[in-house]
């Protein structure tokens, strides 16, 4: 079955197919069930729903056909075993880092990974005497010497959401199953239509809802899809943990599942024209963006990905100031200032790699400004960026 087929019948029960429930055939989309307490008719029910309580009615923060809809449609798309929800992508990242780790273990993360990642990783994990050490994430076979004996999980984004670099997933999963680790990776950016982690390696794949699979900016969740070998013990953490997420919210991602196909087309194709149209703008000096040969990993990206989406940087020439860029950025008519990214608005984000990187100095030395191109007319915020580079120039 294509993508598109796919993307619109994933996650809804067909009659006559496992998981058919008659509940399931009123409507095209699984509804919001609200739910904390569930009522039994009696206590043979209750004791019944207690010893059967996956994926069947229990207590709310176990989850509904709201939760499980959306979970079976992830599964199918990334081709795991079973997947959860959490109230945040970042809530996805840290239950999944937490669930492989004890005191005493070390982990490897990518250099270039979000920094509340990175954060978690410094304080969070340390404080239980579980070490990180930050890696390159264009090491590929070479994470080997990283590896230590107490090594537990190699943890993975490509690209990395700020400056692009595409880690190779086959050599490093190949690497770290030698030493029996995990290997977790967080796929943002490429969704499960342009990525698919676990059929690279990976154990466990994360995603940040709250981008592309919502799409509309106004929901937060996160999504972990898990291989056979780690559900267990990644569901078991999830639950201790008391993560659950919020049936509105997972509708709306649900909702917004349905067109991600789509949306992703129009992302990749205008992100690529504006891309390499500001490869030819005399004010860059780089292009990030993983579908243009100049950037790290390109080759991987080839390989690996089936397309783009539509976020990527550029890194101006070192004599426009962070003022300058300011000017630019702020007189832009069709581009919001704002965190995330994946919604169908555009966004512009000036951003400093330099303090979030052990592994890899950040070397450039010009200001970076991160582009999400969202769903408006191409043509029109190519004329909205060319103005913001008058303003640029006549800022210097
Ligand atoms: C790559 C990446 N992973 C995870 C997250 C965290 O997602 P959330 O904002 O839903 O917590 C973000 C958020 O920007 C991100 O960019």
């Amino acid at each position: 079955m294509k993508k598109d087929t796919q993307i619109s019948n994933a996650g809804r029960p067909k009659a006559g197919k496992p998981g058919y429930q008659s509940r399931d055939k009123e409507m095209v989309n699984t509804p919001v069930y609200r739910a904390s307490t569930i009522l039994y008719d009696t206590i043979a029910d209750l004791k019944y729903a207690t010893k059967h309580k996956n994926r069947n009615f229990y207590y709310g923060r176990r989850g509904t056909p709201t939760q499980w809809s959306l979970r079976d449609a992830m599964v199918e798309l990334d081709g795991g075993h079973d997947a959860l929800l959490h109230p945040s992508g970042l809530a996805a990242v840290t239950t999944a880092i937490y669930a492989f780790v004890r005191a005493g273990d070390h982990i490897l993360m990518a250099d270039t990974c979000y920094e509340p990642t990175r954060i978690f990783c410094n304080i969070a994990l340390k404080k239980i005497g579980v070490e990180t050490t930050f890696y390159d994430p264009l090491i590929g076979a070479g994470i080997a010497d990283l590896m230590q004996d107490n090594t537990v999980l190699v943890f993975v984004e490509s690209p990395g959401s700020l400056t692009f670099e595409v880690s190779d997933l086959p050599a490093i999963s190949k690497a770290a199953k030698a030493k029996g680790a995990k290997v977790l990776v967080d796929n943002t950016w490429g969704t499960p239509l342009l990525y698919r982690p676990l059929e690279h390696g990976a154990d466990v794949v994360i995603h940040a809802a709250t981008k592309y699979i919502v799409g509309h900016s106004d929901a937060m969740l996160g999504i972990t899809v898990c291989n056979e070998e780690s559900w267990d013990v990644f569901q078991r953490q999830s639950f201790v943990m008391g993560q659950a997420a919020a049936p509105d919210d997972v509708y709306l991602a649900s909702r917004g599942l349905r067109t991600l196909a789509v949306r992703m087309r129009q992302h990749e194709a205008s992100g690529l024209k504006i891309a390499k149209w500001m490869e030819t703008r005399p004010e860059v000096a780089e292009v990030r963006h993983p579908a243009l040969p100049t950037c790290p990993g390109h080759d991987i990206w080839k390989r690996d990905f089936d397309g783009a989406s539509g976020l990527f940087s550029i890194i101006l020439h070192e004599h426009y100031s962070d003022d300058a860029v300011a000017v630019m950025i702020d007189g832009l008519d069709l581009f919001g200032i704002g965190y995330s990214w994946g919604g169908f608005e555009s966004l512009a984000l000036p951003a400093d790699p330099k303090g979030e990187r052990t592994a890899v100095p950040w070397k450039a030395k010009g200001p970076l400004i991160r582009f999400n191109i969202g769903l408006e007319d191409v043509d029109d915020l190519q004329a909205d960026l060319e103005a913001g580079f008058e303003r640029l120039n006549g800022a210097i």
